[in-house]
């Protein structure tokens, strides 16, 4: 989650879901953006079509096994809008929100995931999302807030952190800040993305909940996400593969403390 649209929380899940894979974490993903789904393309399953089985839908697995849920995956066409028709424009706002909060209870509950140890949600921009969500799932393990360092990206954080822990009662597993540096694919040369980089790690200290590490720019991780490959894979040792390592043996490390 982040509140904040465009900071990376689709890329961070994607690469937590690689990251996650490689310390041999049994992952899955559902995509609970059900108006700009992107999980199924970045997972690299978009051409999938969901199977029925046994009264529920296989999840897609993609190139490295991770079972992938989204809406995406239903939409005829990339670019074919999802359109929820009310019968009436008379009170259709809440009865929309109503009919996504029942697809996403289906396409959390009716999914046959196989045997996970977690299962990470990538939720839609806007604070109130995983307040939602929480009342769709009250045992959610945690939430994982995606940042920017971008000072208009940490105060609509900032807030839904509060939100998170005051209004939804989630526990946060704690702050990744994304796209703060960009390597050069060239000579690995790092450069600041924003003015002020270490706020992200201050924001996440102010509120009391870990920093989960940095993921920096990078235009070949994005070219991977593209096509759903695994950059760990491949870029075994470069620095925006260890980082994403990072980040997942953090996120892996909060997670076995919860269970204990
Ligand atoms: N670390 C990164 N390196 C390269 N490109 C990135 C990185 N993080 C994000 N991007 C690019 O930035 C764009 C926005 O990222 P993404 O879709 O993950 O954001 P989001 O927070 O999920 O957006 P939304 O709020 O619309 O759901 C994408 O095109 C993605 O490829
Ligand atoms: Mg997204």
């Amino acid at each position: 989650m982040s509140g904040k649209g465009g900071v990376g929380k689709s890329t961070v899940t994607a690469c937590l879901a690689d990251g996650l894979t490689r310390l041999g974490v049994r992952t899955g993903v559902l995509d609970a953006d059900l108006n700009g789904p992107c999980m199924a393309r970045m997972m690299g399953v978009r051409d999938h079509k969901p199977s029925p089985k046994n009264g529920a839908m296989i999840a897609a697995r993609n190139a490295y096994g991770v079972p992938v849920m989204s809406m995406d995956m239903f939409l005829p066409e990339d670019e074919t809008p999802l359109v929820w028709e009310a019968s009436s424009q008379q009170g259709a706002y809440t009865w929309r929100s109503m009919v996504e909060m029942s697809a996403l209870r289906e396409l959390l509950s009716d999914t046959d995931w196989g045997d996970l140890d977690v299962l990470l949600i990538d939720l839609p921009p806007g604070a109130e999302r995983l307040q939602n969500l929480a009342d769709l799932l009250p045992d959610l393990t945690g939430a994982i807030v995606v940042s920017t360092a971008s000072q208009t990206a940490m105060t609509v954080v900032s807030r839904s952190i509060l939100m998170a822990l005051n209004v939804a009662n989630v526990r946060i597993a704690g702050v990744v800040e994304n796209m703060s540096t960009m390597i050069c694919s060239e000579c690995r040369c790092k450069e600041q993305m924003f003015i002020g980089t270490e706020a992200v790690e201050e924001l996440a200290e102010r509120h009391g909940v870990p920093y989960l590490g940095a993921i920096p720019f990078n235009v070949t991780l994005a070219d991977f996400l593209e096509t759903g490959r695994s950059y760990i894979e491949v870029h075994a040792g470069h620095p925006a593969a260890n980082a994403i390592l990072d980040v997942a043996q953090r996120v892996h490390f909060w997670l076995k403390n919860q269970s204990k």
